[in-house]
């Protein structure tokens, strides 16, 4: 969305706090040995105590809260008494949610516990590329440039990008226009970020995969050809500088 008035901005920064520590608290209370149904309630009553809406269970009609996703689990995974945490997993925790009128957005991968499974790298990548994408990112800057960095990113690093997912506006709506800030350059796409808008940047950083294929759940996507997914997003909002990271309070590159 175009801020035009403090109280859009004062509105972002509300929503924007309460999906940030909703999700900082879910990483910290993470364990090996939790089903990641119970992940979810706790951070489903974390959102309730702002007064904030999940996104995904209002809006989408997701089973769940947040979205939790293990191992090859790429995106959208489903909470579930089922799938319990175990010791090295790669985990992903995405909080998205309304509050007052507005939409804000943030996740982050992360290891349980110690890392025996060798994530870390990806991890750190994905941390890394996201930093330096939204740091790149101002009033005027084109769309398909950050697309280039994050990809020129991941391959320096031996990795790769999944094409079918993206970052997004954000604000009056979870998702809005511009609906594709891409991992990926695509030249046609001259659009360019503005100044004063609030948008969502994440990375899909992937070991094997390009795409994102959907399970028959109908909502979980892991990569084409296995391998793992690292996320990492956050809300951020575009000045003629450095944006200003609403989300910033989740923590997720510390
Ligand atoms: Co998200
Ligand atoms: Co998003």
């Amino acid at each position: 969305m175009s801020i035009t008035k403090e109280s859009e901005l004062e509105g972002m920064k509300k929503v924007s706090e309460a999906v940030a520590l909703t999700l900082k608290q879910m990483r910290e209370y993470a364990k090996a040995g939790m089903s990641t149904k119970e992940l979810d309630e706790f951070g489903g009553k974390i959102l309730k105590a702002y007064g904030a809406k999940s996104a995904p269970y209002e809006t989408y009609g997701f089973p769940g809260y947040t979205c939790i996703s293990v191992n090859q689990e790429g995106a959208h995974g489903i909470p579930s008494n089922k799938k319990i945490l175990k010791e090295g997993d790669l985990i992903n925790i995405d909080v998205s949610a309304e509050l007052g009128g507005f939409w804000s957005d943030n996740g982050g991968s992360f290891i349980v516990g110690t890392d025996i499974n060798n994530h870390q790298a990806l991890v750190d990548s994905s941390k890394e590329i996201l930093q330096k994408a939204i740091y790149t990112i101002k009033g005027g800057v084109k769309i398909a440039d950050i697309g280039y960095l994050i990809e020129k990113e991941a391959k320096k690093r031996g990795l790769k990008v999944i094409k079918n997912l993206a970052g997004h506006g954000v604000g009056r709506s979870l998702h809005e226009k511009p609906e594709n800030i891409l991992n990926h350059r695509v030249k046609s796409n001259r659009e360019r970020f503005k100044k004063n808008t609030t948008v969502a940047i994440e990375t899909f950083i992937a070991t094997k995969s390009t795409v994102a294929v959907e399970l028959d759940d109908g909502w979980t996507l892991v990569g084409n050809k296995g391998g793992f997914i690292a996320q990492h997003e956050h809300t951020i909002l575009i000045t003629d500088e450095q944006p200003i990271i609403l989300t910033e309070s989740n923590q997720i590159w510390n």
